[in-house]
């Protein structure tokens, strides 16, 4: 028997035979359900899309109850231990892990695509000496389609790969130049000899010396956080690529639209915010009088909580196995300490247990950045380098996606009904 959902409805005693497939029906089979020849017919009200999937997707698979994330498969324990980033945006962008060819010719392509045009840093110099970076990125980001016009035949499958090398090779000089204005430094140019993770360094931090040479512990650390933050299904920011990329927008501009999702404070920017409550906790100390605070609706605890995952973020275990190592070379961070006492009473306390609050990415990731010397509001931005890779893998497979059309959800309208225009004199 075909797996159906039965439903009644009770003001006309019709029954209707709504098909189930992958554990979901389909919200149009609803609008069959109608009380009058006029009605439109049922929809379903999501706000937030708590309860919608919007897409199948090959991609990334999480179990939140489970604790468990996957790309294409591959468990991200594995992918930390063993992988690099670029060959995991490999993995996600092309679906299978690379011969050992295939990443000796991504990561020359990836190499040959890492310089900025000029005239992108001459437009980056025009930002405030103090404007955020993560502002900077994003509206460079955008910017860079005005460089690449090519990029609008979106339908064109060597075209868009082509934007994906450029895209994945930029972003980290993007985000360097960002860093590097922000303190009145010059920019530095790509050593195309370093790793992806080495050569950003090199452009974030090279002073006079004539070769910079990343230490290989913290080359890797950040190589093991861009693979966690590489991608994580249909989240706010790739929501955003999806639907600004649906419009068939250039990947630019979609993704500059992505970046602007990730910024925000409960998602991307959390990292940062993180970071600002751990100071002003200040002292161990005070942290169950925070908790109290927070009980009681005063703020959040940030870098807690996930709408997917309802046990321990698998990304965050691994961030702070990865801290340990970092602090060995930098030493210890005087905010963990802060961390863990915060953690270990939350995940004591009923307020946190019952609504299955445990620490999420962001929680740790800040502690580490900045041991490594990058200020706060480069956490966002640094979040935003890997997370390249998921939003352009989402964005390619929604384009070849025939299922896929504009996304444009509908809404219940709650305003005024139909009135007369009331002249100015008239109003009261
Ligand atoms: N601190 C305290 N209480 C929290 C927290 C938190 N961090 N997160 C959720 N809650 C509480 C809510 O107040 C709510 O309680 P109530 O049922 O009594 O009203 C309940 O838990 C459910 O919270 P929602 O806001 O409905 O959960 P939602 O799934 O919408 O939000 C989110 C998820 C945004 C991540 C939320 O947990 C949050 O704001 N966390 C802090 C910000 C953060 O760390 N964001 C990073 C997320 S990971 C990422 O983007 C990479």
């Amino acid at each position: 028997m075909a797996d159906t959902l039965t439903i009644t409805d009770n003001r006309t005693g019709k029954q209707y035979e709504i098909p189930v497939e992958q554990g979901a029906i389909r919200a149009m089979d609803l609008r069959q359900i109608r009380t009058s020849p006029d009605d439109f017919g049922l929809m379903t009200y999501d706000p937030a899309f708590q309860n919608t999937a919007s897409c199948r997707s090959r991609i990334t698979f999480i179990d939140g109850d489970k604790g468990v994330l996957l790309y294409r498969g591959y468990p991200i324990e594995q992918l930390a231990e063993a992988s690099t980033y670029l060959e995991t945006a490999y993995l996600i962008l092309f679906g299978e892990l690379p011969t050992s060819a295939q990443l000796d010719r991504w990561t020359r392509e990836i190499t040959l695509h890492t310089m900025l045009h000029e005239n992108i840093k001459k437009f980056m110099e025009g930002f405030q000496y103090d404007a955020h970076p993560m502002g900077i990125f994003l509206s460079t980001v955008g910017a860079l389609s005005t460089i690449y016009p090519d990029a609008k035949r979106i339908q064109d499958e060597e075209t868009r790969r082509l934007q994906i090398l450029r895209l994945i090779a930029k972003v980290p000089s993007i985000a360097a130049y960002a860093y590097r204005h922000s303190i009145g430094r010059p920019y530095i140019y790509p050593d195309n000899d370093l790793s992806f993770t080495g050569n950003f360094l090199n452009m974030l931090f090279k002073m006079t010396e004539l070769k910079y040479r990343p230490h290989p512990v913290l080359e890797r650390a950040l190589d093991v956080l861009f693979i966690l933050h590489a991608d994580h299904e249909q989240n706010c920011s790739t929501s955003a690529m999806r639907g600004i990329g649906s419009s068939q927008a250039d990947p630019y501009s979609s993704l500059a639209g992505a970046a602007a999702a990730l910024y925000g404070p409960l998602h991307g920017g959390a990292n940062e915010a993180v970071l600002r409550m751990l100071r002003e906790i200040g002292t161990i100390k005070k942290v169950p009088d925070f908790i109290t605070r927070v009980k009681r609706g005063e703020g959040r605890l940030m870098g807690f909580g996930h709408r997917v995952y309802k046990s321990y973020d698998p990304r965050a275990r691994i961030i702070k196995q990865t801290a340990d190592l970092v602090f060995e070379v930098t030493g210890r961070n005087p905010l963990l300490d802060i961390a863990l006492e915060l953690e270990r009473i939350a995940l004591e306390d009923d307020y946190f247990v019952s609504r299955k609050l445990y620490p999420n990415v962001d929680f740790y990731s800040g502690l580490i950045y900045q041991a490594m010397g990058f200020p706060e509001d480069m956490f966002p931005v640094l979040f935003a380098i890997p997370r390249t890779a998921g939003w352009l893998a989402q964005w390619d497979e929604m384009l070849r996606d025939t299922d896929q059309k504009i996304a444009r959800p509908r809404q219940i309208y709650t305003g005024a009904a139909l009135r007369d225009y009331v002249a100015r004199d008239e109003r009261k």
